[in-house]
């Protein structure tokens, strides 16, 4: 009897022993304690993140590596920053292989940040106390696109050089409100918009040197400084969102039952995350050169002269109307994206993705609606033209409140107060909004990269169309 108990007791000692080898591992890492010790085993379903979130923190981190190596060699002034990169390209033994690799990572940030805030919210987890983090997600969103945009003027080519003009007059598109109103003598908001970005009418050395100190100190400090807030929250929000939905699981009683501990299990698969993402990395800045054309020329513009792809949905819209295209509707994209927890706090869809079938169908409706709403526009407009070909005197008020842009924003708002009125649900309401605008952005952007040629005219000439 004595020596079954003191087995049993070793058996109980070296279990305990292992678990707390485990903890102290985690919790007595600097690093690895932005971990929890133990996390719940539904969130580590590759399916329910996809490791986005880690993705994109090993891709700032590869960025932030690659960048220190490139600044030693990068000279931020206007006679010397295109020399310094051809430098890096041709001379710096590996240089040009560090180039593509910061190039690559950074356009696949900008990608994957849009997907985990897809992933983000068709999961719901964006509730309760996560309303926080989501804001401040919002918030690195916007930062990401900035510190892509920022680093697209240092090489100081031809590409460079008219993209950010483009990006600077897309900065400076409350003037069509202004002209139209006839104030802008008085308060020119857009001119001091672009000025603020550029720091004169055109982009020369102001603009590099701003561009640089954004690029190079004050964009990615503040990333890493709301990084580490994200993270932080996700722990005091008890980690991931994830719910267990299968059948006869009670996730209040089963919710300890079902934690495991994060060493070494997440590590491991946090390690393979990294491996797969620096291999995907390594191949691509193999086989593609980021870009260098010729060194800027200001009297020479790129035509079409294209922004970054990432903000070629908005130049599409800016050819509709600058104002309503480049201030109006991002800043009402902002704005939904987030209020997106204020409107909707059915927690009890949160941690199921698409908040089950009804979601899914609301989303795949919603799919199908915008795709019909805005190629329907874009079809006629390459067709027949907009209001400027069919009354060539029509007020540029007009024009700038009815174009395909803030038509398809009335249309999907009609569309998603219809779902909610249908479906009595907060919840579906933001998934066909949602939806709907991500679709657009998509089509919108595909039109930028792809469809226009020369002067943003369309590939496809209207004369070339058989007369009906
Ligand atoms: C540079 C950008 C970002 C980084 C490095 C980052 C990183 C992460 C990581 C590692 C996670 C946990 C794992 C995962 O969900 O994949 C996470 C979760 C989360 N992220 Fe992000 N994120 C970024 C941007 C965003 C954006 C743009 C949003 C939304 C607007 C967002 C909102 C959230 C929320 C609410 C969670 C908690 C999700 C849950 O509880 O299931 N994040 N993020």
């Amino acid at each position: 009897m004595t020596s079954q108990k003191t087995g049993t007791d070793k058996v109980v000692r070296e279990g305990n022993s292992y678990r707390m080898e485990r903890i102290k591992r985690i919790s007595q890492s600097f690093f690895l304690h932005i971990h929890s010790t133990r996390v719940h085993i539904s969130s580590l379903r590759p399916t329910y993140t996809f490791g986005l979130g880690i993705i994109l923190g090993f891709l700032f981190l590869i960025l932030i590596l690659t960048g220190v190596v490139l600044m030693m060699y990068y000279t931020p002034s206007v006679e010397r920053a295109y020399d310094s990169v051809k430098d890096i390209v041709y001379i710096v033994p590996g240089g040009r292989y560090i180039r593509n690799i910061h190039r690559w990572a950074s356009h696949g940030m900008v990608l994957i940040v849009f997907l985990h805030l897809a992933r983000v919210f068709y999961t719901g987890s964006y509730m309760h106390s996560r309303k926080l983090n989501w804001i401040i997600g919002v918030c690195m969103l916007v930062i990401t696109l900035f510190l892509s945009f920022s680093g697209y003027l240092l090489p100081w080519d031809q590409l460079a050089y008219w993209a950010v003009t483009i990006g600077s007059n897309i900065a400076a598109s409350a003037r069509e409100l202004t002209d139209l109103l006839g104030i802008t003598n008085y308060i020119d908001i857009g001119g001091f918009m672009k000025k603020l970005l550029i720091g004169e009418e055109t982009v020369g050395q102001p603009a590099l040197s701003r561009f640089f100190t954004l690029h190079v100190i004050f964009l990615p400090l503040s990333l890493l400084v709301l990084i580490a807030v994200h993270f932080w929250r996700i722990r005091k929000d008890g980690g991931l969102s994830c719910a267990d939905f299968r059948e006869g699981v009670n996730r209040e009683s089963d919710e300890e039952k079902n934690k495991i501990y994060t060493w070494p299990v997440v590590m491991w698969a946090e390690l393979a995350i990294l491996f797969v993402i620096s291999a995907v990395l390594l191949l691509t800045a193999f086989i593609v050169d980021a870009p260098l054309l010729e060194k800027a020329n200001p009297a020479f513009p790129e035509n079409p002269a294209k922004s970054p792809w990432y903000f070629l949905g908005i130049q599409e819209l800016v050819s509709y109307s600058a104002f309503s295209g480049g201030l109006l509707i991002p800043l009402l994209y902002l704005g939904f994206l987030i209020s997106i927890p204020y409107i909707d706090k059915q927690d009890h869809y949160q941690g199921r993705w698409f908040a089950g079938k009804t979601g899914m169908r609301t989303a795949l409706y919603s799919l199908v609606m915008s795709l019909v709403v805005v190629i329907g526009q874009l079809f006629v407009m390459v067709r027949y033209g907009w209001l400027r070909d069919w009354f060539p005197g029509i007020s540029q008020g007009v024009v700038m409140l009815v174009n395909p842009a803030t038509l398809s924003v009335i249309g999907f708002v009609l569309w998603a107060g219809w779902i909610r009125r249908k479906t009595n649900s907060t919840r579906m309401a933001s998934i066909a909004l949602f939806t709907a605008s991500l679709v657009a952005i998509v089509i919108f952007t595909a039109m930028g990269i792809w469809f226009r040629g020369p002067n943003w005219d369309f590939f496809w000439s209207r004369s070339q169309w058989p007369v009906i």
